[in-house]
C-alpha cells in the first residue's frame, strides 16, 4: 500500500476527508503553482516555445508576454477548444492538434506540465532533444510513483504543505470548492524517479531533476 492510499485510509477516512474539505476551501492548483518557475527559468532569447499537453491553456497564456509566439499542442479536442477560448485575445499564441513530434522549427523552449507520464518518456525525451535548438531549454513538472525512501519523504512534505500553500495561494474560504479536474483521460504515472534519472542521464545529460512540493518533480535541460 502506498503513503498516499494509507493516507486515505487511516482513521477510517476521516483525516483524508478533513483534509480534502480543508483543501477545498482553500484550493490551489499543483500544475499552475509551477507557471512561476517556468517563467523565471526561461532561455535567452526565448522566440518559440512549445507546450506539449497544453491542456486549458494556463501556461501558454502565462508564457504569451514573455516569448514571440507560443504554441499550445494537445491531443484532446475537449482541452484545444478551452485553450483556444482561453488565449484568444493573445495573437502570439496558436494551439494545435497534431502530432508535435513532427515539426521541423527549432524551438527555444519545450515545457511539459504533468503531460510527460502520458507518453512514452524515453521516445519523448528523444525527441525533444530533437525539437530544441541549441541552448534551448526543456522545462517539465512531472509526477512519479513513490518507491524510495526519499519519494516517500517527498510525500509527507507534500501532504503537510498541501494546506499551507492552500491558505497562502487562497487565504479567503473558496465558495466554489477545489478547482474542477480535466475531462481528459488521467492517466497515472508509471516511472519512478530514480528510473527517470538513469533516462534523463543517458538522453539529457547534465538534465537537473528536483523533487518538489505538491507530489511533482521538475525537470530543467539546457541542449548544448
Ligand atoms: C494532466 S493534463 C495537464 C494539462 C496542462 N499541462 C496543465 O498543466 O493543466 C495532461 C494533458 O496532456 C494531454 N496529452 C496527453 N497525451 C498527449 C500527446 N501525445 N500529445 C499532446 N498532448 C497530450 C492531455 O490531453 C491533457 O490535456
Amino acid at each position: 500500500m502506498t503513503l498516499r492510499s494509507w493516507v486515505q485510509t487511516f482513521a477510517g477516512g476521516t483525516f483524508s476527508t478533513s483534509m480534502a474539505k480543508l483543501n477545498a476551501r482553500h484550493p490551489w492548483s499543483h500544475n499552475d503553482y509551477f507557471h512561476s518557475w517556468i517563467l523565471a527559468n526561461l532561455p535567452e532569447p526565448c522566440t518559440v516555445a512549445l507546450d506539449v499537453g497544453c491542456g486549458r491553456g494556463g501556461l501558454a497564456a502565462a508564457l504569451s508576454p514573455h516569448v514571440d509566439r507560443v504554441i499550445g499542442n494537445d491531443v484532446d479536442e475537449t482541452m484545444r477548444l478551452e485553450a483556444s477560448r482561453r488565449c484568444a485575445g493573445l495573437p502570439n499564441v496558436t494551439i494545435t492538434g497534431g502530432p508535435w513530434v513532427d515539426g521541423n522549427e527549432d524551438l527555444d523552449l519545450v515545457t511539459m506540465v504533468a503531460v510527460l507520464h502520458h507518453l512514452d518518456v524515453a521516445d519523448a525525451l528523444a525527441h525533444v532533444c530533437r525539437r530544441l535548438r541549441s541552448a534551448g531549454r526543456f522545462l517539465a513538472v512531472g509526477l512519479a510513483p513513490p518507491t524510495t525512501a526519499r519519494d516517500y519523504a517527498w510525500d509527507v512534505a507534500s501532504i503537510v504543505t498541501n494546506p499551507v500553500i492552500g491558505y497562502v495561494t487562497h487565504p479567503w474560504p473558496s465558495k466554489e470548492g477545489a478547482p474542477t479536474h480535466l475531462s481528459v483521460p488521467v492517466r497515472d504515472p508509471t516511472l519512478p524517479f530514480d528510473q527517470l534519472r538513469r533516462l534523463l542521464d543517458q538522453l539529457m545529460p547534465g538534465a537537473i531533476l528536483q523533487h518538489r512540493l505538491g507530489f511533482r518533480h521538475t525537470i530543467e535541460w539546457t541542449k548544448p
